[in-house]
C-alpha cells in the first residue's frame, strides 16, 4: 500500500476548468479502489463548490506567510481532499487562473509556489497532519515546482509529474524567481532555469523521477520541435522516465444508462431511445426538428489548441450540406463572436452557446450524432471518450490521445467491428470537411451506422486499466 499525494490545481466537482479536473476527481478513487492511501492537496479558492464538511486541521508557516490546511472529502467517495488555505491569494472570485473577467491573475507565480511549498511541507511530513507521502504525484506546471523543491530534502517520496498539456508551461521572469526567495541551487538550466525565465513545468520534467503524460502518442510528440516547446531535447533525453499512461473517464458521472441529466436515458441495446435527447437538444438550440438530419456538437475551451478556427472557416461550405451543428464553449473572445455570428446567418443550422454548463455539456453528448474534435494537438482528450460511451460518433484528427482512442472508420476496420468514428490527419478545413462528408455519408446507412455506435460504446474507457498502470509505475520507482 502506497500514502499518495495526489496535487492538482483544479479537482472535479469542487472547480473545474477543463479535463485536468476530470482526472483528478477521478483517477484518486480508482487508486483508493486498488487499495492505496490517497490524499488530493488542492488551494482552497472562493469558487470551490463544497459539499461535504470541511474540518480545520492545521496552520503552517512557509516563506513568512501562515496558510491552514482544512480537510474535506471529494464528494461522492470516501477520499479526503486538503485544502491549502490561505485567503490573500486564494479567497478571490475568479477560477484557478483567471480573474473574474477573464485576466490572468498577476501573481499566479506567487500562488503557485505558495502551493508547491505546502506540497513539500505536506509530502514530508512536517504539517502536523501525521502522514508522510510515498510519492508525490505532481500534474502541469501549477506544481512543477514539487519535484524540484523535493529534490533538496534527504529523505522524501518519489516524485511522479503528469504532463496534462505542454501548451501551458508557467514562465515567469528572473526577477520573480527572486521575489520568490526560491532556493539559489535550483537556479540552474538543470532544474527551474529555461533560457533565463523561471519555468514552473521544467521543475516537473527535469527533476521528477517519472515523468507521464496522458496518452502514448503525445508521449511521443513532445519529444519533437513542433510539440515540445522548446523542452523537446530534455523530453527526449528523459525518455527512459518518460511514458503515456491513457485517461480513464469517470463510467458513474457519464453513463447514457443512467445519467440525470438527459432528456431520456438509453444503451447499447436501446440505442432508439437516443433519438428523444436529439429532439430534446434541437428544442434547447431552436433547432428545427428534424430525426434524420445529422446533428454534429462541439464542446470545449474556444482556444488555438481546440482547431476552432478550422471550424469556422469550414462552417460556410458545411451548411450546404444537410447537417445541424451545435457548440459550446468558451474561450478566446474572438472566436466567440465569430461562431455566434455564423449563428446569426444560419439559425438553421447552427447555434451556439458561449459559457460552461455541465448540464448542456451531458444533453450535447447525448443528443448529437456526431462529436467534432480538430485539434491541433490533444495531449488526451475526454470528450471523444464521452461521445463513444454515450454512441456519438467523433470525428477527431489523428494527434496525441485522439489517435490512440478513435479507430477511424474504413472499410476493414467497419468489418471487423472495430470502427468507431472518424479521424483526419492535415489540420485543414478542408481535410475536415471531407471526413465530414464521410461521416454524413455513412449516416445514411443506418446499419452500418448503429454497428459503429455499438462498437464505440462497447469500449472499456474507465480508469481501471490506467490506475493499475499508475500503480505499477508507483510500485517500481
Ligand atoms: P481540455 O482539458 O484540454 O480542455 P479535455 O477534453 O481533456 O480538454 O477536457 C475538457 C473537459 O471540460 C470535458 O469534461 C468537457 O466536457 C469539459 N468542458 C469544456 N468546455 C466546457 C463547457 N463550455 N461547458 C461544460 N463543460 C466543458
Ligand atoms: C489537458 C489536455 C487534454 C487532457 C486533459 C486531462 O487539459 O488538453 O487533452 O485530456 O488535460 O489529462
Amino acid at each position: 500500500m502506497k500514502k499518495i499525494l495526489f496535487i492538482s490545481s483544479e479537482v472535479h466537482p469542487l472547480i473545474k476548468t477543463g479535463g485536468l479536473a476530470d482526472v483528478a476527481g477521478s483517477l484518486p478513487i480508482a487508486l483508493a479502489e486498488l487499495g492505496q492511501e490517497v490524499r488530493i492537496l488542492m488551494p482552497k479558492y472562493q469558487a470551490l463548490k463544497l459539499e461535504q464538511e470541511v474540518e480545520y486541521r492545521c496552520t503552517l508557516r512557509v516563506n513568512n506567510r501562515d496558510v491552514n490546511i482544512l480537510e474535506t472529502r471529494l464528494p461522492g467517495s470516501g477520499v479526503i481532499v486538503w485544502l491549502v488555505d490561505c485567503p490573500e491569494y486564494f479567497d478571490t472570485p475568479g477560477n484557478p487562473y483567471t480573474d473574474e473577467f477573464g485576466n490572468a491573475w498577476e501573481n499566479s507565480a506567487a500562488r503557485f509556489s505558495l502551493f508547491c511549498r505546502i506540497a513539500v511541507e505536506v509530502s514530508q511530513n512536517r504539517a502536523h497532519l501525521d502522514w508522510k507521502a510515498d510519492i508525490a504525484h505532481c500534474n502541469d506546471w501549477q506544481s512543477g515546482l514539487v519535484p524540484a523543491l523535493l529534490t533538496l530534502e534527504p529523505h522524501r517520496p518519489s516524485t511522479v509529474f503528469t504532463i496534462h498539456n505542454m501548451a501551458y508551461q508557467g514562465l515567469f521572469p528572473e526577477a520573480t524567481y527572486i521575489e520568490l526567495n526560491l532556493p539559489g541551487q535550483l537556479w540552474n538550466p538543470g532544474a527551474l532555469e529555461f533560457h533565463d525565465l523561471l519555468s514552473f513545468i521544467k521543475g516537473g520534467i527535469a527533476c521528477a523521477d517519472h515523468i507521464t503524460t496522458v496518452s502514448p502518442t503525445y508521449a511521443l510528440e513532445i519529444q519533437t520541435a513542433d510539440y515540445g516547446y522548446g523542452l523537446e531535447g530534455l523530453l527526449h533525453h528523459r525518455h527512459h522516465e518518460l511514458n503515456g499512461i491513457i485517461n480513464g473517464i469517470d463510467v458513474e458521472v457519464w453513463n447514457p444508462e443512467t445519467d440525470p441529466r438527459i432528456a431520456q436515458n438509453y444503451g447499447i441495446d436501446s440505442l432508439a431511445k437516443k433519438a428523444g435527447n436529439k429532439a430534446a437538444l434541437q428544442q434547447h438550440f431552436s433547432l428545427p426538428e428534424e430525426p434524420a438530419t445529422p446533428l454534429i456538437g462541439l464542446i470545449g475551451r474556444l482556444v488555438d489548441q481546440k482547431g476552432i478556427d478550422l471550424v469556422i472557416d469550414c462552417l460556410d461550405e458545411l451548411i450546404n450540406y444537410p447537417v445541424q451543428f451545435v457548440l459550446l464553449g468558451s474561450g478566446e473572445k474572438g472566436f466567440e463572436h465569430r461562431l455566434k455570428n455564423l449563428s446569426y446567418l444560419y439559425p438553421d443550422k447552427i447555434s451556439v452557446s458561449i459559457g460552461y454548463n455541465e448540464d448542456l455539456a451531458h444533453m450535447i453528448e447525448a443528443g448529437s450524432d456526431m462529436f467534432l474534435m480538430p485539434s491541433r494537438f490533444e495531449p488526451c482528450g475526454l470528450n471523444q471518450l464521452y461521445s463513444q460511451r454515450y454512441g456519438t460518433l467523433p470525428i477527431v484528427r489523428k494527434t496525441g490521445g485522439l489517435t490512440d482512442t478513435v479507430v477511424d472508420a474504413m472499410p476493414d476496420t467497419i468489418k471487423d467491428k472495430t470502427a468507431s468514428g472518424f479521424v483526419f490527419e492535415e489540420p485543414t478545413a478542408g481535410a475536415m470537411l471531407e471526413t465530414i462528408k464521410r461521416a454524413i455519408l455513412l449516416y445514411t446507412n443506418k446499419r452500418s451506422w448503429q454497428q459503429i455506435q455499438k462498437n464505440a460504446m462497447r469500449k472499456d474507457f474507465s480508469w481501471q486499466q490506467s490506475a493499475q498502470q499508475y500503480l505499477n509505475l508507483y510500485n517500481s520507482l
